[in-house]
């Protein structure tokens, strides 16, 4: 047994958990979960921006933290904005039973914290929220954690070896993250109760000894060792563990090998194309990461698609790339393993710069500060992605049905 269980197995020892498996399978070893809508809110893309660099640890200009605090926000209303409804983004989210409790988690492809809002934080901060209820005696001894992003915000706290229930499959003893206390930015944001992380679980915060992520302690029991993730262009998607769904998607699966070093689902495009231009040779290493709104992709690459977007600018006001919301978008195809994988011009147009307004703020943006590329939800929403674990774990990318 891996030495995390084994430490997780030792701490809730007299819980008589001992020399039992910390999953447990109900009827089918495969599962799928269903996501929630979220509330759609008015959406400002130098903001998802913001929260990206935070994520990744790269430091926010002031021009673009200025562009994300001025024009719409999500901060104001939950109530559906007076525009039309594919200019605006939609985001997810899964319910997953933490202990007795359910909450509504984002599930991050980029990142390896299973970690929630919880008892232990002052109710001031649970406003808004579902959160965890903790344990006491569930608690994983000596053990915290803390995100720490770029600009100062963050989130930690304490860890639990609780039961974690997503569709059909219950995991007795996961570490589960609680907040003792997390930065405005999180208190704020009505979107997120936590995160349940699916990277690779070298990515994991928890110290002095790291945890496993939910997949990586369910998977040896799922019928295959893989997960796939369905997200919609403005719908409910799923996440499928342990199986394939082929009702979910049409044509081939293209399958390309991740690089795990660096933690996350990484792999290296080979091309590009824009709309129904030739392709264009390039090697584009980038993550996939369902936790990311956005595309950002070297800006070579970004220039030449906006070269075929009239009226489009680099705008610092913005804070990013945007055109007339009236602008036709070309069609955008990524390279992998030989095949095109095409993202519908449609997709690219992430939402008005103001309500009622007639800029649009684009889907693709620069990765300039970030090191690699990110193919967030925009490049993931019109496929079917396999997650696959394994000696050499890959990606597999079929066009949804
Ligand atoms: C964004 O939301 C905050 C918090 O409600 C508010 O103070 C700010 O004025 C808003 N910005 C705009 C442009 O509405
Ligand atoms: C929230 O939205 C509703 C419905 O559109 C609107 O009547 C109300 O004025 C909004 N409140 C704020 C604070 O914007
Ligand atoms: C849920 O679990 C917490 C922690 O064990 C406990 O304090 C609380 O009473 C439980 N609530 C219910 C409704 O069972």
């Amino acid at each position: 047994m891996p030495s995390v269980l084994g430490a997780l197995t030792a701490t809730i020892g007299f819980l008589s958990v001992v020399g039992a498996t910390p999953v447990q399978l109900e009827k089918r070893k495969a599962f799928s979960i269903k996501q929630v809508e979220r509330t759609k809110y008015i959406k400002n893309g130098a903001q998802q921006k913001v929260k990206t660099l935070r994520k990744f640890g790269v430091k926010v200009p002031e021009q673009l933290l200025a562009a994300s605090s001025t024009g719409p926000n999500d901060s104001l209303n939950g109530s559906v904005p007076a525009v039309p409804v594919d200019d605006y983004d939609s985001l997810y989210l899964t319910p997953v039973e933490l202990g007795n409790t359910t909450v509504q988690l984002d599930f991050d492809t980029g990142s390896a914290d299973l970690w929630t809002f919880s008892s232990l934080q002052a109710s001031s901060q649970l406003t808004g929220h579902d959160y965890y209820r903790v344990d006491p005696g569930k608690k994983l001894q000596g053990h915290t954690w803390r995100i720490q992003y770029g600009d100062g915000s963050g989130a930690g706290g304490t860890v639990y070896a609780d039961k974690v229930v997503v569709g059909g499959v219950t995991a007795t003893s996961q570490a589960v993250e609680a907040a003792t206390s997390v930065s405005s930015q999180f208190t704020r944001d009505r979107d997120t109760d936590g995160l349940l992380g699916l990277s690779f679980s070298s990515l994991n915060t928890v110290r002095p000894t790291a945890q496993k992520t939910f997949f990586d302690t369910v998977k040896e029991n799922l019928q295959a060792p893989l997960f796939a993730v369905t997200l919609k262009f403005h719908a409910a998607g799923s996440y499928d563990f342990g199986f394939i769904d082929k009702s979910k998607y049409k044509g081939e699966i293209t399958y390309v090998d991740v690089d795990t070093s660096n933690g996350w689902w990484e792999f290296t495009a080979t091309g590009y194309a824009v709309g129904d231009g030739s392709t264009t040779q390039a090697s584009i290493s980038g993550i996939g990461d369902t936790g990311t709104t956005l595309m950002y992709l070297p800006i070579n690459v970004v220039k030449a698609y906006y070269a075929k977007v009239t009226g489009s600018t680099d705008s610092s006001r913005y804070g990013g790339w945007v055109f007339p919301c009236s602008a036709t978008l070309p069609d955008f195809t990524l390279v992998v393993a030989g095949t095109k994988q095409t993202v519908p011009g449609q997709h690219i147009n992430y939402a008005p710069v103001q309500t009622g307004g007639t800029t649009c703020y684009g889907g693709i943006q620069e990765d300039t500060g970030i090191g690699f590329s990110i193919f967030g939800d925009v490049f993931l929403k019109s496929k079917y992605v396999i997650h696959e674990a394994g000696d050499t774990p890959r990606l597999g990318f079929a066009e949804q049905a």
